[in-house]
């Protein structure tokens, strides 16, 4: 194998270096002799030679998937290191050439532009830097080549010196008996694009957008109105807020639309649609008469999700700021005088889910603008001073704020540990690229030696989509400030209402009472996208310690709007945690909702089938996609585990090592063993420690495991499942597509 990397350099580099050919030195007799320039490989030589190059490696039959991308890599790295502009042509002409999706190799690996999110140059910069052919490439090649499932053993991280030892005595501060409201939503994802009418039962990742379509026709004599009782009203309402208050618009005819669509979206949205205006300002609305009438909110957290799910393909600068600008102002303007505490979203940037380590300062400055908006656009709003306005404008991995009573909420930045953040492939051992944990061990040391408790906020829980590394230092240095400091966690992303229990045990994972640490909740997401009804709740706090006392869900039924003459929706109590996993009040009334609650919360979810239901319908908020039919009470073992998982795993290997334990089935083995765990000290240069075989280890997982709820995934980019076929209007992925081989072409023919 060795061997033949070594050609492919070669190769490349006779042709690369040969190109330059302006400083040669032209004396034949010369050591230095360079051939005259009519013999050098022209731009367009050099691109097909490496196209063919990385073909070569595809067909090559002695290499694993694996070994065939991180091949592909050390092309793009000397390629990036030479002719850095040739890397997004060569490598989406390979991608296609090679039968990928189309626009999705364009997306990955096509020219920048401000009209389409994708990151060729993410990727020529993340490709210069890393080592292809050690961890950075291991890492890279599992998350970002679907052939590829074999991922190393995570390392040992150990980062004792990073912190003065924790205190022997270490307890949460006492509860003083009185409490305040906190608000908390999550996952807005305002589909701006949202149309009355439009297919909402389509064949791309969103609908309910004039883009959308269904590849299927229509059986003939197919109605739509006939699957809902006529009688009481199909709700296809032009209705809107604008003046303050509702006001029901006009009945548009369903056959009025120029193309038959098999479900026809509703006024108030759909279970495979983001959230519409429409229905933002209801939940707005609703939640502003809840505060005003009696919960009083102090202040609101916001853990991210502003932009739509649409394909990377339709998502363009423009609708990333629209989006953050409609979702910030619009809290505003419903609740002027509550502080909101955001966290950025992993798709709330562009092209989404990067984030360059500040290191890379041309990178970084590239995404400069993002920062500027948010920060110019909170100190506007009111919910942030100019300390905190420079932090985000300069740190770009969080920032941290004190509110009146004297918590400290840490809001972080979660493409730091983001698989789909491409920045995070450079350097994967150095544990603290971006600078993240520093800041945050910095913090929770301050709090701790100033008795101050700390809440931390951020979008994407370490349980799903993200890196080993950053998890494992994520956890550490949630159990070394727990319980004292962390008074609680909060995540969103995920749409569904759960949450996380950490568990130490040195990873005995025997999760007892005793190993127990802290706990993660995940808010229930306001977008009905991926089958859940859209929720929002407030959490009662204790103003001593600032723990929760107790957790109140409310939700709306979506599919009760869809026939209702197009009236409002009605927002309902869905749950307090305390009253729904402890009916019988068994639970001290002066003891808050801390993590041995928790604990039992989870073990009642893995003992009865009672409250594993339960936490289902809470999940989905008892929409029509709530995993619950095909399990009878008494005859449920698959999902059993499952659930149980979810609550039990604080990260994502934790959970899979609690899957595969649970059900050996679903275990896939890997093709072939790891030969290397290295073990890092932050600071110290990087040992690898012997050879181990640790080919049949459970950790080393694919991602087959995953239920048929959770393969759901609302962050479809990645995924073929984008029909590529043709879409009806401009701007559409055909256009767009069109574009870039026309783009490819004339670059080619310039080249020539
Ligand atoms: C991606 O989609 C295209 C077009 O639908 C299809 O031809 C191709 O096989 C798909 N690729 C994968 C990996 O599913
Ligand atoms: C939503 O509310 C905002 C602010 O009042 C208003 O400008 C906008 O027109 C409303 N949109 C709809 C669809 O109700
Ligand atoms: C959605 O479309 C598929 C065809 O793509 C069809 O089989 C299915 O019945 C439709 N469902 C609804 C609710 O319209
Ligand atoms: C909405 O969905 C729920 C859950 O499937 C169901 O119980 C309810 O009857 C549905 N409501 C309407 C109006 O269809
Ligand atoms: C579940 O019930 C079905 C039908 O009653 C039965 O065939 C199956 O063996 C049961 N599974 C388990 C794991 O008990």
């Amino acid at each position: 194998m060795l061997i033949v990397l070594i050609s492919t350099c070669l190769t490349l580099m006779t042709s690369v270096v040969s190109s330059r050919s302006k400083f040669s030195f032209n004396d034949p007799d010369s050591e230095h002799y360079w051939p005259p320039s009519e013999f050098l490989l022209s731009d367009t030589d050099i691109v097909n030679r490496a196209v063919k190059e990385l073909h070569s490696i595809d067909v090559a039959m002695d290499l694993n998937e694996c070994i065939s991308c991180k091949m592909r890599l050390q092309v793009a790295k000397f390629l990036s290191l030479t002719r850095r502009d040739l890397v997004p042509l060569v490598f989406s002409t390979w991608c296609i050439e090679a039968g990928h999706d189309e626009s999705q190799c364009h997306m990955n690996y096509g020219f920048p532009s401000p009209e389409y999110s994708s990151t060729g140059n993410d990727f020529t910069t993340v490709v210069s830097l890393m080592g292809p052919e050690g961890f950075d490439g291991d890492y890279f090649c599992y998350y970002h080549d679907p052939a590829c499932h074999i991922l190393p053993e995570p390392p040992v991280i150990d980062l004792q010196n990073l912190w003065p030892p924790k205190p022997k005595v270490y307890e949460a501060p006492d509860h003083r008996g009185i409490s305040f409201n906190v608000l908390h939503i999550s996952d807005v994802n305002i589909q701006l694009d949202y149309e009355l009418l439009a297919e909402s039962n389509c064949s791309q990742s969103l609908c309910c957008s004039s883009q959308s379509y269904n590849t299927e026709k229509l059986p003939p004599g197919f109605d739509y109105s006939l699957i809902h009782n006529p009688d009481s009203g199909l709700s296809f309402y032009d209705s809107s807020y604008a003046k303050g208050h509702f006001e029901k618009g006009q009945y548009i005819d369903q056959y009025s639309s120029k193309y038959p669509t098999w479900s026809p979206a509703h006024e108030f949205g759909s279970y495979r649609c983001d959230t519409p205006p429409l229905l933002f300002n209801n939940t707005m609305q609703t939640i502003r008469d809840f505060h005003q009438n009696h919960l009083d909110f102090e202040f609101a957290i916001f853990t991210g999700g502003t932009v739509d799910h649409s394909d990377r393909i339709f998502i363009d600068k423009s609708l990333v700021l629209s989006s953050q600008e409609f979702v910030y102002r619009g809290f505003q303007h419903f609740l002027p005088n509550v502080d909101f505490h955001p966290a950025i979203g992993t798709r709330d940037i562009f092209p989404l889910n990067q984030l360059p380590q500040g290191i890379l300062s041309e990178s970084s400055l590239n995404y400069q603008w993002q920062f500027d908006f948010l920060s110019d656009l909170w100190q506007e709003l009111g919910w942030i001073d100019l300390e905190t306005a420079k932090q985000i404008r300069y740190s770009h991995f969080g920032y941290s704020t004190v509110t009146r009573r004297g918590l400290k909420i840490i809001s972080l930045n979660s493409n730091v540990w983001n698989t789909k953040n491409l920045y995070a492939f450079w350097d994967v051992l150095s544990v603290d690229s971006f600078g993240v944990w520093q800041f945050l061990i910095d913090e929770l040391i301050h709090s701790e030696i100033n008795e101050q408790r700390v809440w931390i906020i951020a979008h994407l829980p370490v349980s799903h989509q993200s890196l080993p590394i950053p998890t494992e230092v994520f956890t550490q240095i949630v159990e070394r400030f727990s319980p004292k400091v962390i008074a609680a966690i909060f995540f969103g992303h995920i749409h569904r209402d759960e949450f996380n229990i950490l568990y130490g045990g040195n990873g005995r994972d025997t999760k007892e009472l005793e190993d127990m640490i802290n706990f993660a909740l995940i808010g229930p997401s306001i977008s009905p996208y991926s089958g859940v009804n859209p929720a929002w709740r407030y959490y009662s706090v204790d103003e001593g310690s600032f723990s929760i006392v107790d957790s109140y869900t409310y939700f709306t039924k979506l599919n009760s709007t869809f026939a209702n003459e197009g009236a409002e929706p009605l927002w309902e109590f869905a749950y307090s945690a305390r009253d729904a996993y402890d009916p019988e009040s068994l639970w001290p009334s002066e003891r808050c909702l801390d993590t041995e609650w928790w604990h039992h919360v989870g073990e009642k979810i893995r003992d009865i089938p009672e409250f594993r239901n339960s936490f289902k319908v809470f999940e989905y908020r008892n929409s029509p996609f709530t995993p619950i039919s095909q399990e009878s009470e008494e005859n449920c073992t698959v999902s059993d585990s499952e659930s149980y998982c979810k609550v039990s795993s604080f990260t994502v290997q934790l959970r899979k090592l609690c899957m595969l334990t649970q059900d050996q089935d679903n275990y896939v083995s890997p093709f072939t063993p790891i030969d290397y765990t290295p073990y890092i000290k932050p600071f110290e240069s990087i040992q690898y420690i012997g050879v181990v075989d640790t080919g049949d280890l459970g950790n080393s997982e694919q991602e087959s495991y995953i239920s048929e709820a959770e393969s759901y995934d609302h962050d479809k980019e990645d995924n073929n499942k984008t029909s590529n076929a043709n879409l009806r209007k401009s701007g559409s992925l055909r256009d767009v597509v069109h574009r870039n081989s026309r783009l490819i072409v004339s670059e080619l023919r310039r080249l020539r």
